[in-house]
């Protein structure tokens, strides 16, 4: 057996095809197969010479398994057998032998077999990796990512791709079986106002204009329903230029979902029946029946935020009338100024060290604009810090009730425009939970926020803007608000509407809402918002005359799947569940994207690009 790495002969390229046609998977190796020839393809991913014998770790997508190279077997062949180094591409013919007691690898699930070679093929060789698969969290995330087609060969990265794989085919099934049909929507779009900014694409063919990358395919999706189709699915790229965090990428994938003649709970109902089976099939995690819902007021009020993480309680407490009685001028100035004055008690937040104190304040006032942090440590003696001289200590007294604060706890305040006041404190109360502790692991917290506000004030231009997007139904008993303008007037910020976001730990996972499928109410929704009929005809045309031409009453919602895949793998980014991830800043720096273009390209799309 000659065994060329660069060039095989005809008969040696027949025995490598005779060993893909027959090989086996190595986790389908096992005790029964003791004594048989098996063909084995796969990495090397460890190896020991031990002179006169070679051990390897061979890899493939299934596991790992120990394959022994004989000196005394190979004779003149066991030098090339020495030449293989890790990550080297085998083929191999073997027999399965059980290892000795003494020699069982505990780690492996083939940990009780070894496979002793009697031929094999290397099929590629492998430089030295810049980093080994083992030893990844030694290595900053920039290498991984340029190096990823190595990085996604480690076990973890493996699992997370196959996981996400499996979990798209579950969705799948779930729809097909609920008669959901798969139907794709263009990606060189107008743009639809998902509230970020969009990537553009310049046409040749039509020069100086340009296509957007879809934010979401909102329109096409409820055109769908227009169009008869009633229930509609599609895992799908979406694409928004906003700012990265760790949670959002520049383009990710959402599960959508539109169906027609449905309400809320229907979809509500469904949706949670959808990924409980999903989350139970792929994770073996048990989700609540019902899952609990909150309105959105009530997340504001008690977790500062619209996604409120409900793994622990810790809620923020109004204690406007107390703050009233006491002479702490930051409280006084908050609510004479119609802001609020809300505390956040932490249970053993007293071992916070005055500078952990400070760096927290300081934390607050550059995030959130805060104009401080006040805080009072309970401890033997009572409520006790620089400010507790602006209150008697019947005052003090109350707090502590209010706040159910005993000894060794911590009360934070906040003093402010409400918007700030929520922003502090449901921000402290993630992180302070964090760092104490308070979170338990394998914790998976799931809620719907309903009935929120239909509009918004942008503070900036004191123009309203929509909560969701400008599609959301009103809720009914609302609409005599929108119908009349003076008490639009008065009461416009009030109005709620038909639109629900599914929330886990802490985390936005979906959004979806009841649509306007009527024409007249969307063209004044589109006015409430500023946008007169002759732009909105300009702008969503084909949308108002498809609602004109007998659009029967639809809702729907989309999921974040990146999202949902980081929560239940327990990662810390939504790049560790993306096979070809961006970086903070948008770069994916394996194929160094985005890159400067040929000039001839340029001319080509009448393009000039500003050196700024
Ligand atoms: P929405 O804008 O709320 O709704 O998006 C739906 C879900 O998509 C996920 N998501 C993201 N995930 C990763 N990176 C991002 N940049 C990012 N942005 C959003 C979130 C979010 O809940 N067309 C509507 C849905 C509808 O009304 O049916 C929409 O796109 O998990
Ligand atoms: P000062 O009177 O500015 O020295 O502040 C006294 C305490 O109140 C400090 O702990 C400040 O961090 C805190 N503080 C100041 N402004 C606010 C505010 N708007 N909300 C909550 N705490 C504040």
């Amino acid at each position: 057996m000659s065994l060329g790495v660069e060039k095989f002969g005809k008969e040696e390229e027949k025995q490598i095809h005779f060993i893909y046609k027959n090989r086996i998977f190595i986790d389908q190796l096992s005790e029964n197969l003791e004594n048989h020839e098996v063909c084995l393809l796969g990495w090397v991913f460890r190896f020991r010479d031990q002179g006169g014998v070679i051990f390897v770790d061979l890899r493939d997508r299934y596991g790992i398994v120990q394959i022994v190279f004989e000196e005394s077997h190979f004779k003149e062949d066991y030098k090339k057998a020495s030449s293989i180094r890790n990550e080297y591409v085998l083929a191999i013919k073997g027999l399965v032998k059980k290892r000795s007691a003494e020699t069982i690898n505990p780690k492996l699930k083939t940990g009780n077999l070894e496979v002793y070679v009697k031929e094999f093929y290397i099929l590629n060789t492998s430089k030295p990796l810049p980093f080994g698969l083992d030893e990844y969290s030694e290595v900053g995330e920039e290498v991984r990512l340029k190096y990823r087609y190595l990085d996604l060969r480690r076990s973890e990265m493996q699992n997370a791709i196959i996981i996400r794989s499996k979990m798209n085919h579950s969705i799948r099934r779930f729809l097909e079986k609920q008669n959901f049909l798969e139907i794709e929507t263009p990606v060189l779009n107008k743009s639809t106002p998902e509230g970020a900014r969009d990537f553009l694409v310049p046409s040749r063919l039509s020069a100086g204009k340009f296509y957007a990358l879809p934010q979401s395919p909102q329109i096409f999706k409820q055109i769908l329903m227009t169009s008869g189709f009633e229930r509609y699915y599609q895992i799908v790229k979406c694409f928004r230029d906003e700012d990265l965090r760790a949670d959002r990428q520049p383009e990710f994938t959402q599960l959508d979902i539109e169906m027609s003649f449905v309400n809320e709970e229907m979809i509500m109902n469904l949706m949670e029946d959808l990924w409980r089976n999903v989350i139970q099939e792929n994770f073996g995690i048990s989700l609540p029946d019902p899952f609990p819902r909150i309105t959105y007021k009530d997340a504001m009020e008690f977790y500062g935020t619209d996604r409120p993480d409900l793994r622990f309680e810790m809620k923020l407490i109004d204690v406007q009338d107390i703050a009233e009685q006491s002479d702490f001028q930051v409280f006084k100035n908050a609510l004479n100024k119609k802001g609020r004055v809300k505390a956040l008690c932490v249970k053993g937040g007293g071992i916070l060290s005055r500078k952990e104190i400070d760096d927290l304040t300081d934390w607050v006032k550059r995030d959130f604009r805060a104009g401080g942090l006040a805080w009072l440590k309970y401890e033997q003696d009572g409520l006790k810090s620089a400010i507790s001289k602006f209150f008697s200590p019947q005052l003090l007294e109350s707090l502590a009730k209010r706040c159910n604060a005993e000894v060794g706890d911590i009360i934070f305040f906040g003093a402010d425009k409400e918007k700030i006041v929520n922003d502090t404190l449901g921000n402290l109360r993630i992180h302070l939970a964090k760092k104490l502790n308070v979170i338990k692991e394998n914790q998976y917290a799931c809620c719907w926020v309903v009935d929120f506000p239909l509009f918004e004030k942008n503070p900036e231009t004191n123009q309203l803007e929509s909560v969701h997007h400008p599609f959301t139904a009103p809720k009914e008993e609302d609409l005599e608000i929108l119908y009349d303008d003076e008490l639009f007037q008065k009461k416009g910020e009030q109005i709620y509407s038909r639109a629900y976001d599914m929330v886990i730990n802490g985390i936005e996972v979906g959004g979806g809402s009841i649509r306007i499928h009527k024409e007249d109410l969307q063209l004044l929704i589109f006015k409430k918002l500023g946008i007169e009929e002759k732009e909105a005809r300009e702008k969503f045309g084909f949308l108002l005359d498809a609602l004109s031409f007998g659009t029967p009453p639809h809702g729907g919602i989309a999921f974040g799947i990146d999202r949902i895949l980081t929560i239940f793998l327990g990662k810390e980014s939504i790049r560790d569940v993306i096979a070809f991830p961006k970086t903070q800043k948008g770069m994916c720096l394996m194929s160094g994207t985005p890159s400067e273009v040929d000039i001839k390209q340029l001319q080509e799309l009448r393009i000039r690009v500003i050196k700024t």
